[in-house]
């Protein structure tokens, strides 16, 4: 199979690579175009910046993004996952991305030939999201090494936290969580938020996943936002250099404080611009045959 469907099996080296190709592309130093491709995005769950910063990736490539939705689409007659990637092999499309809310999910399209790029597989792996986080932190600070990060918020029900946080010790930082008890597992030691803000390069928050929940939270939101969200006073105890970014949708007062969201200390919007950059150098090394 073609495409990038984990971190878990690429390389450091080629992670550092697709890094290095994105920069590239950002700083407008590399150009390519594919003129007469086309691709998919096939979100099966809901997505904004995923699905449309492929499609713009996309575009910048000269490749022509073709949309699937869901809603008024053959699934609702029961086709399936496997059927509907085949369908857009057949019509003739050069990859999919897809989205798709059963962990691992690209496994049963093994005889899929085109290239497919996971857009996000249940609580396993959102591989663009950690690359474009990585290349946000490299553009800080121009290492990974030794570095401390923190995720913060619901680490049980996340992808981004499972594959962020197997790729960062990978590049040699110190990983941590914090969050209320139920939300945490065993991805990493365990901090309060207070300590984490005073001691950590990157605070990467993330999203109170409500819609994976089966039980209600125990407490409110300001509650929340109290005990285990940023603040404006927890960000004034951060270090000079250290930064806040966030995969994002976010949830504005509850995981973050809303002025928190464009303070000087966030990321949170040039992650996104970084997630455009990010994906031109996946595809582009896919189709080459270089990933
Ligand atoms: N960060 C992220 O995956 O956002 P979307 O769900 O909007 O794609």
């Amino acid at each position: 199979m073609k495409g990038l469907f984990t971190l878990s099996t690429v390389s450091s080296e080629k992670i550092i690579e697709i890094i290095d190709l994105a920069l590239r592309f950002k700083r407008g130093e590399t150009k390519v175009s594919y003129p007469g491709k086309s691709m998919a995005t096939l979100f099966f769950e809901n997505s904004t910046r995923t699905q449309y910063s492929f499609q713009m990736a996309m575009i910048k490539l000269g490749i022509t993004p073709v949309s699937f939705s869901s809603v008024g689409s053959s699934l609702a007659k029961g086709e399936s996952l496997y059927d509907t990637v085949k369908t857009f092999e057949a019509l003739g499309v050069d990859g999919v991305v897809v989205r798709h809310s059963k962990d691992g999910y690209y496994r049963d399209l093994d005889s899929v030939r085109i290239p497919i790029f996971n857009g996000g597989d249940g609580k396993s792996d959102h591989p663009t999201q950690t690359l474009l986080d990585l290349m946000t932190i490299y553009e800080e600070y121009g290492r990974f090494d030794g570095l401390d990060v923190c995720l913060v918020g619901d680490i049980k029900h996340s992808r981004v936290a499972h594959g962020n946080a197997e790729v960062m010790k990978r590049l040699k930082m110190n990983v941590y969580i914090a969050g209320p008890d139920e939300m945490l597992d065993d991805t990493a030691k365990v901090l309060s938020l207070d300590e984490a803000v005073e001691k950590c390069d990157v605070i990467n928050l993330l999203r109170v996943q409500f819609e994976r929940h089966s039980e209600k939270l125990d407490m409110n939101e300001a509650e929340y936002l109290k005990k285990y969200g940023m603040t404006l006073e927890r960000v004034s105890r951060m270090k000079d250099k250290a930064i806040i970014i966030h995969p994002a949708p976010i949830n504005r007062g509850i995981e973050i404080q809303s002025e928190v969201a464009e303070c000087e200390k966030s990321r949170i919007f040039k992650q996104m611009t970084n997630g455009v950059f990010v994906r031109m150098a996946v595809i582009s090394m896919v189709l080459e045959d270089k990933l």
